[in-house]
């Protein structure tokens, strides 16, 4: 395979990110997905009519589109003001915004998450230790910004009789994201939260039948997969994995095994997709070089491949036209541009994302306020 160049269009002229791909039964227009972002203005856990305003301005008709990381329990929250989707209120908060979303024609998945052992005390019910694969506590880590220090509370080890029940809270949660009217779930199998908990043997250190072995680490992440489903399709599931990342202190010392366990055990659930983060994404934001690949999870994956993770235009056509993913999810890029497909479409410059507003609880400033082409031109 030769190396992509922007004359390499297909027969109808468009570059490889913005061709037709049929994903199950879902008829994407193109192949630019919103990645998960999480944006901390749901306040109570609840999310809030502005979100509506903020993921409209992201569909494009037929784009994809994955929700903000979504708490499966009350167990499962880290961060402040993150949603939730296990009670009454939060599946009513959420209706509206997917509607929105729906109306203009976007294909809508909600990313299930449980942080595990990356909370504290005050995130818990109760004030009690947060619940993780380990009792191994997480050392202090420095926030976003550079300068907050997040701390966190020795987590307390799941018994192996508990598992069942953590389980179970994903498979409702996922049951509520339909009832939502969400099109799909993707099931947060990444960046050191409480599935990777399980997955990492830097972090699991378990000696019943969801530590040791590399088949039994992954044990907890397909008891979720196959749990969800079978409540609602392998159809609407997709699960998300970043078997190279050490975020949160959650490295492994055989990822490329570990990928490659989890990309042949999903085929035996059918899922509709398999979403990795690049190896060169040591951490959520910063891209370093960088010799691994994804390709051998790609080909060993039947479902769609989603790859995210450093991606600009150009690469991420490059990924498309030789076939290393069939859609390239956009983070910062996306979360900046709302308008990020058509930017790419015509060949227009980007608008420059600030950090410094990622995670402010402001329903406005940084999140619907970056503007669109035509009102830069
Ligand atoms: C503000 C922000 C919030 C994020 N929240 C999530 C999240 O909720 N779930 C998740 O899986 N990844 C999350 N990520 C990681 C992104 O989905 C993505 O993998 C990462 O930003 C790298 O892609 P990019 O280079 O296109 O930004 C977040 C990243 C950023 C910058």
């Amino acid at each position: 395979m030769g190396s992509y160049t922007e004359s390499a269009m297909d027969t109808s002229g468009k570059i490889p990110l913005l061709t037709p791909y049929k994903m199950g039964n879902f008829q994407l227009s193109h192949r630019v997905v919103l990645a998960p972002l999480t944006r901390q203005r749901s306040y109570g856990n609840v999310p809030q009519p502005h979100a509506i305003l903020y993921y409209s301005q992201r569909t494009s008709k037929g784009g994809l589109l994955i929700a903000e990381a979504t708490g499966v329990s009350d167990t499962a929250q880290g961060y402040p003001e993150t949603p939730g989707i296990w009670t009454k209120e939060q599946v009513e908060a959420w209706k509206p915004i997917v509607d929105a979303v729906h109306a203009k024609g976007g294909v809508f998945f909600c990313q299930i998450w449980h942080v595990g052992r990356v909370s504290n005390k005050g995130f818990q019910p109760n004030g009690q230790a947060p619940i993780s694969s380990t009792d191994k506590p997480l050392t202090p880590q420095t926030r976003a910004n550079g300068i907050d220090v997040a701390r966190f509370t020795p987590p307390r080890r799941l018994r192996t009789d508990e598992i069942p029940q953590i389980v179970n809270d994903f498979r409702i949660a996922a049951r509520n994201c339909i009832e939502a009217g969400f099109d799909g779930v993707e099931i947060h199998g990444a960046h050191g939260y409480l599935i990777d908990q399980f997955l990492k043997d830097q972090v699991n250190d378990r000696t019943d039948k969801y530590g040791g072995s590399l088949e039994n680490r992954c044990r907890f992440a397909l008891e979720v997969v196959e749990a969800i489903v079978n409540e609602i399709g392998a159809d609407k599931v997709g699960i998300r994995l970043s078997p190279f990342a050490n975020y949160m202190e959650s490295g492994d010392s055989n990822p490329e095994a570990l990928g490659l366990y989890m990309a042949e055990s999903l085929n035996k659930y059918g899922i509709l997709f398999c979403h990795m983060v690049e190896p060169r994404m040591i951490t959520v934001g910063e891209k370093t070089e960088c010799p691994h690949s994804l390709v051998p999870m790609r080909k060993a994956f039947k479902g769609t491949f989603i790859v995210a993770g450093g991606y600009d235009k150009e690469d991420g056509n490059q990924a498309v036209a030789e076939n290393r993913a069939d859609l390239v999810a956009y983070g910062r890029w996306f979360l900046a541009n709302p308008d990020l497909p058509r930017r790419f479409e015509l060949n227009a410059p980007l608008n420059k994302y600030n950090r410094d507003t990622f995670y402010v609880p402001d329903p406005v400033l940084g999140y619907t306020d970056y503007p669109f082409l035509e009102d830069t031109a």
